[in-house]
């Protein structure tokens, strides 16, 4: 499914010098290798603002408490995303409020966001927080027409979305405050756990740096109640290295997502979408979007005797996300039940994520094709 190998073995030895340079001062959190990199990230997304911080959850929870939402705000997101989407809002004391997906992009739908300000429980909504899920931005000409007639924050959860852009503007600096992840299969990934924050908002930006170290501004001075969410040096530094290549590994994943849609179409088993008939649906760039593959999701209604399928021909697959938000145990204080959102609960039936990497070769495409040509046959 993904082979981080492929990607540690060239960059060997600078990485070892870079964590050598952290072990030489001793600099073990934030510092200047954090701050380094949290400049250099800030100029590659074109945004004014970088806070590093521990992982992609905890900068969810940073962007909305720096962004001012709290306890008494409702936020609109997702029922279709990984967890922390939905509890790093519960986290920082709001209470979600779910919309249901577009089927076409898997992404928040806009319309059913705008439903929600427009229904009932409008009152209380003072932010939306749109996923860019696989790496492919939420509709954002339409969140960003809506935030601004009702007043409402934006905050994007770019966890996955590295370098997407949505015209011309990447993620992270679309929305008031942005969080992404750097988890090991991230596009852009440390070495452990680590996050970050960014925004255009000099207030934000000061309230999350004051957040992410227990409110102080000065040392043992604290103004508010906010956590340890700091960034480890040595996350920094080896951030700093994979900066510098992570505009090719997501022009290399563009490469290998168009090969997959060639290699498919040729192969006759790509149907139209939104929903699959016999064969399965290709995934797609939406018009104005750059898309960054952080996952390539197919769409079938056999998934799961195709995934059995393909597991016995060694071939590595995964379901991002098997059960949707609304359904989870530990959500059903929410209130909603199975109906609630069919989108997603259909897209949870029918997903299924193949093999993509940078590094992912041809001849190792076309076996994963030849492989679902021969079970839907
Ligand atoms: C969409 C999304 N949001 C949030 C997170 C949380 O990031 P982390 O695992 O770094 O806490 C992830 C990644 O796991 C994610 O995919």
């Amino acid at each position: 499914m993904l082979d981080l190998k492929r990607q540690y073995r060239p960059l060997h030895q600078e990485l070892l010098e870079a964590v050598g340079r952290v072990l030489e001062t001793q600099q073990f959190i934030l510092g200047e290798q954090v701050a380094a990199f949290e400049r250099a990230a800030a100029g590659q997304l074109g945004v004014a603002h970088a806070v590093g911080c521990s992982s992609g959850t905890d900068a969810l929870w940073l962007a909305l408490a720096a962004a001012g939402i709290g306890p008494g705000a409702a936020v609109i997101t997702t029922p279709f995303s990984f967890f922390a989407s939905t509890s790093a809002i519960l986290r920082a004391g709001a209470t979600p409020v779910l919309a249901d997906i577009d089927p076409g992009t898997f992404n928040l739908s806009p319309a059913a966001a705008e439903a929600i300000v427009n229904g009932p429980r409008g009152e209380g909504v003072r932010a939306i927080l749109p996923v860019h899920l696989y790496g492919q931005t939420a509709d954002w000409t339409a969140f960003a027409r809506l935030g601004k007639e009702r007043g409402l924050k934006l905050i994007e959860d770019a966890a996955q979305a590295w370098g997407a852009e949505w015209l011309g503007v990447k993620a992270g600096g679309l929305g008031d405050a942005a969080a992404f992840s750097f988890y090991p299969t991230k596009n852009l990934s440390a070495a452990g756990d680590a996050g970050m924050v960014t925004t255009n908002s000099d207030e934000v930006a000061e309230r999350a740096r004051m957040l992410r170290q227990h409110g102080m501004r000065r040392r043992y001075f604290h103004d508010e109640v906010g956590w340890n969410t700091r960034m480890d040096g040595l996350q920094g530094a080896i951030l700093q290295i994979k900066l510098k290549y992570i505009d090719g590994w997501n022009q290399l994943r563009r490469t290998v997502a168009k090969r997959y849609h060639a290699l498919f179409h040729a192969a006759g088993l790509a149907e139209s979408g939104p929903y699959p008939a016999h064969g399965i649906v290709l995934p797609h760039e939406v018009p104005g979007s750059r898309h960054v593959w952080h996952q390539y999701v197919i769409r079938t209604g056999r998934r799961d005797a195709l995934r059995a399928f393909l597991a016995e021909r060694k071939i590595g697959s995964e379901i991002y996300y098997p059960v949707p938000l609304h359904l989870q145990e530990a959500l059903k204080g929410l209130g909603y039940a199975e109906g609630s959102f069919p989108q997603a609960e259909r897209a949870a039936r029918e997903v299924l994520a193949l093999p993509i990497f940078p590094e992912l070769r041809e001849d190792e495409q076309q076996t994963v094709v030849s492989a679902i040509a021969d079970f839907l046959a």
